[in-house]
């Protein structure tokens, strides 16, 4: 019997230096260490042993059963430990953040614009960005030597087709096709001649808003941007209209709010003025109306417009307005 197991344990040796895969060490478990394997077998041999020298060689059998266990034990391991290697993982490696997008601060600030003249019950319209003279210009009763008219302002493509200056001009689309009450904003991109600074790029984005209807006031356009302006830059501000001039509206004028930085005391944005100008608006002029043919009788309106970038630059305190379009991430992801 002793030698029964010391040339088992010779054979065991010898399989185990031939193990080279996981499947070879797997043979070796069923061979020699399963119920039915040849170290089971012994221990079913030792049962008729008689019991003198039982409890010797029972020694020796427990001692190569636990030899063939650690063995298999010790190999197992090894070749967990290559596995590993060969997938190069490494368990220590921080996970990958996953970048998600923001919107773009212009497009934030266009919806917060739209979302609070909606909710006023004004429609958004769209028109053109590449204009006839006769609709940027004409019909809106710039003169024919209007210094905005001047190559200086506008890129013409042609001597009568443009990239349109403003938004304006969309107010006159609407009008020849549909016939009041009318009640629309309209966001787009406008664009000008401009040498490029901080403060002036090629081209930008504006809101024009129109409402006409029947005895359409002042008052009315008034409280609608005031009731704007609370909204988009909170309730305790102060405001200001100012006479202006524009083309298209008789009266015009400009709005200003206290600045929301300073609270009005003077700083840096305000230009130590205490003041902000926003937006330039008035009432339809009446010769916008007989170049369509709405009776100036029956209908009045208002209209008015800001830049978005000039909102975007004051609200979020952008001193460059070339920073919304130059694309640099580590602007963006700021928003
Ligand atoms: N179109 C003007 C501009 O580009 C802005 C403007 C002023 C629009 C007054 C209006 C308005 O509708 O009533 O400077």
């Amino acid at each position: 019997m002793l030698d029964k197991i010391s040339q088992t344990k010779t054979q065991l040796e010898t399989e185990l230096n031939s193990i080279s895969s996981l499947i070879d060490l797997d043979n070796f478990r069923i061979k020699f260490l399963t119920r039915k394997g040849i170290i089971a077998e012994l221990f079913e041999e030792l049962k008729s042993i008689s019991i003198e020298i039982k409890p010797h060689i029972g020694k020796v059998l427990n001692e190569l059963r636990t030899f063939a266990q650690n063995e298999f034990e010790k190999k197992n391991l090894e070749f967990e430990s290559v596995k590993n290697k060969s997938q190069k993982i490494d368990l220590t490696i921080p996970g990958k953040k996953n970048w998600t997008g923001t919107k773009h601060p212009l497009t934030q600030t266009l919806g917060e614009v739209k979302r609070i003249f909606s909710q006023m019950g004004f429609q958004i319209a769209q028109g053109p960005e590449i204009e006839d003279d006769y609709h940027n210009f004409e019909a809106l009763n710039f003169p024919p030597n209007h210094p905005a008219r001047d190559m200086q302002d506008t890129f013409f493509i042609s001597e009568k087709i443009l990239l349109r200056t403003h938004t304006s001009p969309v107010q006159i689309r609407i009008m020849e096709k549909q016939s009041p009450p009318i009640r629309v904003i309209i966001p787009g991109r406008v664009y000008r001649n401009e040498a490029i600074s901080s403060r002036s790029y090629c081209l930008f984005h504006q809101v024009e808003g129109l409402y006409v209807d029947e005895k359409v006031s002042f008052s009315e356009l008034k409280g609608t941007l005031v009731a704007f302006v609370k909204q988009f830059y909170g309730s305790n501000l102060k405001y200001k209209f100012r006479p202006s001039f524009f083309p298209f509206t008789e009266p015009s004028a400009e709005m200003d709010i206290s600045c929301f930085l300073c609270n009005g005391k003077g700083c840096r944005v305000c230009k130590f003025s205490g003041w902000l100008e926003i937006l330039g608006c008035g009432m339809v002029h009446p010769n916008i109306f007989k170049n369509i043919n709405v009776d100036t009788e029956k209908y009045s309106g208002y209209a008015f417009g800001m830049g978005i970038e000039r909102i975007a630059m004051l609200l979020y305190g952008v001193d460059d307005i070339r920073l919304f379009y130059e694309n640099d991430v580590r602007f963006l992801k700021q928003f």
